[in-house]
């Protein structure tokens, strides 16, 4: 799978691509990032990407130009292609949407900025509206990075165990209940103990115990 990042801050992707379980991803070739800098199609001296909205109302929108611009530039010739625009109006991002863009072979990202952008752009060249929550960013790049975790680590051979993912939170195994709480090494800490019950070695004593604190 590949992401084409469109961003006016390609810099805040910086870490996110470095470290942790994503960048040994991307290392691996388990998934390919590709930022596309959106100031590198503005128009004039000053790379303008943005515009008044006509009837006035104030604020500004992410004009038209640049990003056809920055659309034609990404090719994905018969892939299978998701394109996406992050906004706080869009559809909730969940586990299951997660699942979902799991499957596409190539996934472009749309981070707002400003007050929106054109209507134009969404209709032409957006697939579908994400949201992740219900709160107001400075920008979609935040929500983009969020999205890309949340599917990069359902992708083949990205989690250390191939199975790791499907025990976890969320996982169709404890149908959308949380988890039950974990511990480890020292048995007790500053007076602090571990239930005895994980110390017993009895499996089906601890599976009981575990079905019985989840949430
Ligand atoms: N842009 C600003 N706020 C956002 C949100 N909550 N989700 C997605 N994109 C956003």
């Amino acid at each position: 799978m590949k992401f084409h990042v469109l961003t006016l801050f390609p810099e805040l992707f910086k870490a996110f691509q470095k470290e942790s379980i994503i960048g040994r991803a991307l290392r691996g070739k388990k998934v390919g990032i590709k930022m596309v800098p959106l100031r590198g199609f503005g128009l004039g001296k000053h790379r303008k990407v943005d515009d008044i909205p006509y009837g006035g109302g104030g604020g500004m929108l992410m004009s038209c130009e640049p990003l056809f611009k920055a659309f034609e530039s990404v090719t994905a010739k018969g892939k299978k292609v998701r394109s996406i625009y992050l906004t706080p109006q869009g559809r909730r991002y969940t586990q299951r949407t997660a699942e979902r863009l799991s499957k596409y072979d190539e996934i472009i990202l749309l981070c707002g900025h400003y007050e929106g952008v054109d209507q134009r752009v969404l209709d032409e060249l957006i697939d579908e509206e994400i949201s992740i929550g219900d709160y107001v960013l400075t920008g979609g790049e935040l929500p983009a990075m969020v999205v890309m975790d949340g599917v990069i680590r359902l992708l083949p051979g990205v989690l250390g165990q191939e199975e790791s993912h499907q025990l976890d939170s969320f996982s169709k195994a404890f149908a959308g209940k949380r988890e039950y709480p974990h511990y480890t090494r020292p048995a007790e800490f500053r007076g602090l103990k571990v239930p005895e019950v994980l110390l017993s070695g009895n499996h089906a004593e601890i599976e009981k115990w575990r079905r019985g604190r989840l949430k």
